[in-house]
């Protein structure tokens, strides 16, 4: 057989079956005899707005012999670009999500690499979904994935860095078009009294995050965020179920801290609205419980703030005087409180010869911007003397948020297309405030070095006054003052052996940060898929509650995803009960 005719063999129901039985236990896959046939397929369909998708990995398009309609020029232009990937139903945004090892080390994948002379194969893209664009859309498909008891998976923007939002055999319910997003100045949520009112914008599930900001921009309106080149990631799906941080969150708190509303469709395919009134349980635990898990929500509702303007600080410096990089590191780490406090909020990077951030801040004047920073760069001044180079260290104001996200991360290329996980630790204000020396150690330790540990000022502020209990998040998030995370990436074709090394390593490092912050947790959203014990890590003493409430809406655990609240009940594949 030519190689370049392995992918259409691959996806023949035929040869699909040899390996499926259907298991009561268990739930079907494509290529069991279990499958929907293709007339109720059909039947589905006709209830549909669009027609059924038959997701492909994109890289297909490069493999002319199997897939002769494809164009490998648009995949090699749009391969690093998160909003091109994002409007393909079979892409992730890390591509290694769309491969599948298999136990015996073999790597089903459908590498953009075409020099490797691997064919090309489905790997972990869902076969056959649905193009949801309308809620009448998101009912059918899930009411179809419980009747035939299909492994669902529910896929926004493919963001996910547990990849959770793809599985090999899937069924997909895509949300990417449900683009509607509406304002209103006198939102009341149902069942509220009508004096409760609030200046609010409603997103249906696909919006992302540049579309949201440039209509809340056009209406004069600032709403909290998350912040990534091209702004890619979902505005309302996978983001804020897990959280939700933005450089915004330490004056105005995370994703969570600002819904007032959501709308869901559950596992028996109800449309339900959750706010404070309405199922407040289940409201509780969107808000934190996780993506792809208490069911498909068709919208949320932010409350949005007055457009207002900011100052930014840029800072990279470098240095080949270890001792230097260590002051730096320190004056750094120990001004953190004091910046968070004033409001700042931003992205920090330690490279192995140097630091640079990029925060902002809506809450000073640019004078009093700069007074709040003197601490810092006084000191970075006086490390010029010992070897520090500084190539950026300045404040600039901005007219408004939406015009700092649009000059700094308008374009360019994303940290996406390629393969990569993450790990990741919630670090308390007292660790940070008490153990500036470790956390330092720890920073600069041969394990950590090599992988981009970035410091995310996330949290603290604003985010540390809200009740901990009053939403499902994880309670680590109240206490802590950084998100901690750093990762390591691979080229296509590398073998699963050296694959799992990598990821000892991420878990090296998690040991590392454990021994730092030993009782914290982890934001869910970007973090490791081998977290020992997750279920603490990333819901803390929530969990249980939060497991009682998805029983409740999901009795049948129509939802699974890794690491997700419920899903110890489930094997290592999520097909099967344990
Ligand atoms: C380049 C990049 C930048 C990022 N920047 C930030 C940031 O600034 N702040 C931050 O907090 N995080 C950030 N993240 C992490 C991000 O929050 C997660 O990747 C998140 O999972 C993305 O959600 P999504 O809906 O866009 O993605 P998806 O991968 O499509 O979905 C993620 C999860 O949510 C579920 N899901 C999606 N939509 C729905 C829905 N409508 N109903 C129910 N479940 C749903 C999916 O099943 C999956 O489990 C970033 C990630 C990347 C790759
Ligand atoms: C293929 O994609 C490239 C880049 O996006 C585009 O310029 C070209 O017109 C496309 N070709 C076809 C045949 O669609
Ligand atoms: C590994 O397992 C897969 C799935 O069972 C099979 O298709 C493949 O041939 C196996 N590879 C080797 C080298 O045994
Ligand atoms: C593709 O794979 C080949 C063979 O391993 C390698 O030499 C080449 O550098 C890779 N190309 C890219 C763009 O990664
Ligand atoms: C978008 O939402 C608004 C307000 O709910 C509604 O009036 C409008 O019809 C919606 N548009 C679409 C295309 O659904
Ligand atoms: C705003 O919301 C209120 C109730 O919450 C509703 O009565 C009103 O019609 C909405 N206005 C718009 C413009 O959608
Ligand atoms: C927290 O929110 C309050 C009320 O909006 C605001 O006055 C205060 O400045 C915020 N704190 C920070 C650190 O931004
Ligand atoms: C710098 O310090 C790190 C550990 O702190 C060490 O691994 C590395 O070898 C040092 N580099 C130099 C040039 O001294
Ligand atoms: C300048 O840096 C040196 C070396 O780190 C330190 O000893 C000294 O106290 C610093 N001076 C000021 C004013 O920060
Ligand atoms: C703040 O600092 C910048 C340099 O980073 C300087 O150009 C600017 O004049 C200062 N602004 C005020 C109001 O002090």
């Amino acid at each position: 057989m030519q190689p370049f005719l392995w992918l259409s063999f691959f996806l023949s129901p035929l040869t699909y079956r040899l390996g499926g039985v259907t298991d009561p236990k268990c739930r079907c896959t494509y290529g069991q005899a279990c499958w929907p046939s293709s007339s109720t397929f059909s039947q589905l369909a006709s209830q549909l707005s669009q027609p059924l998708i038959y997701p492909i990995p994109p890289e297909s398009a490069c493999y002319p012999s199997s897939h002769p309609s494809g164009n490998c020029s648009a995949v090699l232009q749009g391969t690093r670009d998160g909003n091109w990937r994002s409007s393909q139903s079979g892409s992730m945004q890390a591509t290694n999500f769309e491969t599948f090892i298999f136990d015996n080390g073999t790597i089903s994948a459908c590498y953009l690499n075409t020099t490797l002379g691997i064919p090309c194969q489905q790997g972990s893209v869902p076969v056959i979904g649905v193009d949801a664009r309308t809620v009448q859309d998101v009912q059918a498909g899930v009411k179809f994935a419980a009747e035939h008891n299909l492994r669902l998976v529910v896929k926004n923007t493919g963001h996910d860095f547990l990849g959770r939002s793809t599985a090999r055999g899937s069924f997909l319910l895509w949300t990417h078009n449900m683009k509607n997003i509406s304002f209103n100045d006198t939102f009341t949520p149902t069942g509220a009294p009508a004096s409760e009112q609030y200046n609010a914008i409603t997103l249906e599930a696909g919006v992302q995050w540049h579309e949201a900001y440039s209509a809340a921009e056009a209406n004069g309106r600032l709403i909290i965020g998350g912040v990534s080149i091209g702004g890619s990631v979902g505005a309302a799906g996978g983001w804020v179920l897990g959280g939700g941080h933005s450089a915004l969150s330490p004056a105005y708190g995370l994703g969570v801290d600002n819904v007032l509303q959501f709308t869901i469709v559950t596992s028996d395919g109800q449309h339900l609205v959750a706010n404070a009134n309405s199922h407040p349980d289940l409201f509780w635990a969107l808000r934190g419980g996780g993506g792809g898990t208490f069911g498909v929500v068709t919208s949320v509702t932010y409350r949005t703030y007055p457009s207002a303007p900011v100052i930014g600080v840029f800072f990279v410096a470098n240095t080949a005087d270890n001792a230097t990089l260590r002051s730096l590191y320190t004056d750094y780490v120990r001004t953190t409180p004091a910046l968070a406090d004033a409001g700042w909020g931003g992205y920090g990077y330690f490279q192995p010869n140097g630091l640079s951030f990029a925060y902002i801040n809506p809450k000073l004047s640019w004078g009093q911007a700069n007074t709040s920073l003197d601490t810092f760069m006084n000191s970075a001044m006086n490390l010029t003397g010992y070897g520090l180079d500084i190539q950026a260290a300045l404040t600039v104001p901005f007219p408004s948020v939406y015009s700092w996200f649009s000059t700094i991360f308008a374009a360019g290329v994303e940290q996406v297309g390629s393969n990569i996980e993450i790990g990741s630790r919630l670090l308390p204000r007292d660790v940070v405030v008490n153990d500036v020396e470790k956390v330092v150690d720890t920073i600069m330790s041969p394990t950590l070095t090599s992988m981009n540990p970035s410091w995310l000022l996330v949290a603290g502020g604003n985010v540390s006054k809200v009740d901990p209990d009053s939403t499902g998040l994880n309670p680590a998030w109240r206490d802590a003052i950084v998100h901690f995370a750093m990762g390591v990436g691979w080229p296509d074709g590398t073998l699963a052996t050296e694959i799992q090394a990598l990821r000892g390593r991420v878990s090296q490092a998690l040991v590392a940060l454990n021994d730092l912050a030993p009782n914290s947790g982890a934001y869910l959203n970007e973090a490791s898929l081998y977290e020992q014990n997750w279920q603490y890590t990333f819901f803390g003493s929530h969990y249980e509650k939060l497991k009682s409430i998805k029983h409740l809406y999901d009795p049948k655990s129509l939802f699974v995803v890794a690491s997700g609240v419920g899903s110890e009940e489930w094997d290592d594949t999520l097909n099967c009960r344990k």
